[in-house]
């Protein structure tokens, strides 16, 4: 099976994906506790496998201790150079791209992996993530982490957005602009959703200034964003830095 994708920059970090793992046990940790085959697949894992590895250490823990994870790369070398750090049958590395080279997971994961590709492609690549029923996380970062947004797509379909950020570091939430999911990114033009949610959101964070501190504020903007806009998560969700509204 000729795996479906190209090859891209394999730019990685260590922890720069600890927001979504932690959205992942939240979101599907039911699903995969539930599931006869807790199969989870990082697809696009880059340079080194250092994600992967850290997203089963985490869903192993806050899930379940049998949680197994496959890393996916397009890119041979990765794959090869992953392999030491491969712990059977719980964790392990294929080559393989948007087709899951044939596995049926329960949860994929893939993350700076659509924002190198043209926006026409994206649909394409989440139809096939999604073929057998897995849910899709598939969102952006910056380098170290601190502001991450994703898509949850189900059947082809995105149906959440989240914004997510390092509240200690978040000057001002206008930067998820620059870390939009491909989706996204080129319509955050007026007259766009995405554009009036960001607007919106930075209103919210201007008019709630507090000497409290960011967390306190954020909790105030998401607060004051929920009386307006149907944002699907509480202040759990909120004090993590999180909002997730619905797609459209
Ligand atoms: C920027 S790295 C992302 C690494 C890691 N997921 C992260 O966020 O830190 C993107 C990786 O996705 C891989 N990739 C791109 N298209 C792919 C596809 N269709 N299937 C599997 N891997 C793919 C690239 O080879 C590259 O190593």
């Amino acid at each position: 099976m000729k795996p479906v994708g190209s090859i891209t920059r394999g730019t990685t970090n260590p922890n720069r994906l600890r927001r979504v793992d932690n959205y992942v046990a939240y979101r599907c940790g039911d699903l995969l506790r539930d599931a006869d085959d807790p199969l989870v697949i990082d697809l696009g894992y880059g340079a080194t496998p250092v994600t992967a590895v850290e997203l089963r250490a985490r869903l192993a823990t806050a899930v379940r201790p049998d949680v197994t994870v496959v890393g996916l790369e397009i890119d041979p070398v990765r794959v090869a150079a992953a392999l030491p750090h491969a712990d059977p049958p719980r964790l392990e590395f294929r080559r393989g791209g948007f087709e899951l080279a044939g596995l049926r997971p329960t949860v994929v994961r893939a993350f700076n992996v659509l924002r190198q590709y043209d926006e026409g492609e994206v649909a394409a690549a989440w139809s096939a993530m999604t073929a057998t029923g897995a849910v899709l996380i598939e969102g952006t970062c910056d380098e170290l982490g601190r502001i991450a947004t994703w898509a949850v797509v189900e059947a082809g379909e995105p149906t959440t957005l989240t914004l997510s950020a390092r509240l200690a570091d978040l000057d001002h939430p206008a930067v998820f602009a620059e870390r939009l999911p491909k989706a996204l990114i080129h319509h955050n033009v007026p007259g766009q959703p995405v554009h009036e949610l960001l607007w919106a959101l930075g209103r919210a964070w201007e008019t709630e200034a507090t000497p409290f501190g960011p967390r306190q504020r954020w909790l105030a903007t998401c607060r004051r964003m929920s009386d307006v806009w149907p944002v699907l998560d509480g202040p759990a969700r909120w004090r993590l830095g999180e909002l997730t509204v619905p797609w459209t």
